[in-house]
C-alpha cells in the first residue's frame, strides 16, 4: 500500500514555469520532500500531461493506493472523468493545488476534484503536497 502523488499537466515544468506563482521548487523535489514526511511509508510519485493517464494512475491506485494526493492542474476545472476515476478509489483523496486559485482568474474558482476531496490545501505553495501526505497518514491511521 502506497501513497499516491498525482499531478496533472504543465506539472513537469514546476521550478521553471512561472516560477513567480509556482516557485522555483522542482517535482524532484516535491517527491523529496512527501518520502521525507512519509517515513516508512511508500510514495508513488507521477505526472501526466493527459487525462487519460490520470485516470489509468487513478485506476491503478484502486489496486495498492493507501491515499492519493493530486494536483490535476488545469483539468482540475474542467475533467469530470478525473471526477468520475476518483470516485471509484476508496481511500482518502486530497487536492492540493500550489497557488491560491481564489486569488486568480474566476475560472480557477471551481474544481470538479472538490466534490471527492476529503481535504484541500490551497495556495500553501509546494509545501501543500506534505501536509496532504501527512494529512493522508492521518486519515489512514499511520502518522
Ligand atoms: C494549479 C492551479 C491551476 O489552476 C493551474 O491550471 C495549474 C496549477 C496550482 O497548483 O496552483 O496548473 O493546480
Amino acid at each position: 500500500q502506497r501513497i499516491y502523488i498525482l499531478n496533472g499537466p504543465n506539472l513537469n515544468l514546476l521550478g521553471k514555469r512561472q516560477p513567480e506563482i509556482y516557485g522555483h521548487e522542482t517535482l524532484d523535489d516535491v517527491t523529496e520532500a512527501c518520502r521525507r514526511v512519509a517515513g516508512e511509508v511508500e510514495i508513488r510519485a507521477e505526472q501526466s500531461n493527459h487525462e487519460g493517464g490520470l485516470v489509468e494512475l487513478i485506476h491503478e491506485a484502486r489496486q495498492d493506493g493507501l491515499g492519493i494526493a493530486i494536483n490535476a492542474g488545469a483539468y482540475t476545472h474542467t475533467s469530470v472523468a478525473i471526477l468520475d476515476a476518483l470516485n471509484t478509489f476508496e481511500g482518502p483523496v486530497m487536492e492540493v493545488h500550489i497557488s491560491n486559485v481564489h486569488k486568480r482568474e474566476s475560472f480557477r474558482h471551481h474544481s470538479y476534484i472538490s466534490l471527492r476531496a476529503d481535504g484541500i490545501i490551497v495556495g500553501c505553495g509546494t509545501q501543500g503536497y506534505e501536509l496532504a501526505v501527512q494529512r493522508i497518514l492521518r486519515m489512514t491511521g499511520k502518522g
